[in-house]
């Protein structure tokens, strides 16, 4: 399938990206690096932990109210065993988000220790939102600070650093690091686009329709049988399923042709919304989860 992607990310805008990340990072203790819980791989930018080095971060899997529960316990001890504090949100309701600050003073407790015994009586945590767009960045921030943010999150707009305190102990950037994703696997350019990350009018609706049948095909046959009344046989490809549903569904043009462009705007709809279920299209490695 051929990307080609609503955000583009010139070379000039990935420096200044880097650039204004790094000036941030000096000025905080932590970093929470929010992700997409459907799609944790896709919806990171590798170069991330590369810029940050080796400041301590953490993954929030937003979103989880999207996303297959226990495909996201998988996840969470994935990045867990990678050394990072992990938590899981729903910043659409706010579930979840309140585990953050007793999760970054577990982090940072050492730090804080420090900073204690030098003499500082309620030392504050700083803290920097990162993430590539449409994860939650804003979302997050908003519902972390009960809406006391002004966030601005398009990329290059320039404006003073604001700190928002959480609670006593936390301030948080309210300017989300905007990250880039990686586009150059299309793998995980649909993989965005089946979530809603990429815009549907840059893409073929039709064709990236067809890839999700085809995975919904190969995990969650039954899902399909369930909610469009079509039968999955061995060997049906995702375009003879969309065609097989927009008949079930009576879309059909001139010539008993099957309207497949409107189905496939309707299966990728009620699958962003929720209504196929709860997905998580990439898998955790299994080795690292402690029963
Ligand atoms: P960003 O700053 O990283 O770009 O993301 P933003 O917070 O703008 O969120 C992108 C979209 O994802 C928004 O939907 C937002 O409501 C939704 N969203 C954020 N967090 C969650 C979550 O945990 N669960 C669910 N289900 N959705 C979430 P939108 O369609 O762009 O706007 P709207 O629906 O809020 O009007």
């Amino acid at each position: 399938m051929e990307q080609k992607p609503q955000i583009q990310w010139f070379p000039g805008h990935m420096a200044k990206t880097r650039r204004k990340i790094t000036e941030n990072l000096s000025l905080v203790d932590a970093v929470a690096e929010v992700v997409d819980a459907r799609i944790p791989v896709s919806s990171r930018n590798p170069e991330l932990s590369a810029l940050i080095a080796a400041k301590p971060r953490l993954v929030v899997l937003n979103k989880a109210d999207m996303a297959d529960a226990a495909a996201t316990r998988r996840w969470c001890a994935h990045f867990r065993a990678a050394g990072y504090a992990v938590m899981t949100a729903d910043c659409k309701t706010g579930a979840g988000v309140q585990k953050c600050v007793p999760l970054l003073h577990e982090l940072l407790a050492d730090k804080l220790a420090a900073k204690r015994e030098k003499g500082m009586k309620n030392p504050t945590v700083r803290l920097m939102v990162v993430g590539i767009p449409n994860v939650g960045k804003s979302s997050f921030i908003n519902k972390l600070t009960g809406g006391k943010a002004k966030v601005e999150d398009r990329p290059g707009v320039t404006r003073s650093k604001q700190w928002v305190p959480v609670d006593p102990t936390l301030e948080l950037l309210d300017t989300p690091g905007i990250l880039w994703p990686k586009f150059d696997d299309p793998e995980v350019g649909k993989r965005l686009a089946f979530t809603g990350a990429v815009k549907d009018d840059v893409l073929d609706i039709e064709e990236l329709a067809c890839y999700l049948m085809d995975y919904l095909a190969a995990h969650y046959a039954d899902t399909l049988t369930e909610r469009y009344k079509i039968e999955v046989e061995p060997g049906d490809t995702g375009c003879e399923l969309l065609e097989k549903a927009g008949r079930k569904r009576g879309f059909l043009m001139r010539g008993a042709q099957v309207d497949t462009e409107r189905m496939a705007r309707i299966l990728l709809d009620e699958f962003r919304a929720g209504k196929l279920g709860r997905f998580t299209l990439e898998t955790a490695p299994t080795e690292e989860v402690t029963p």
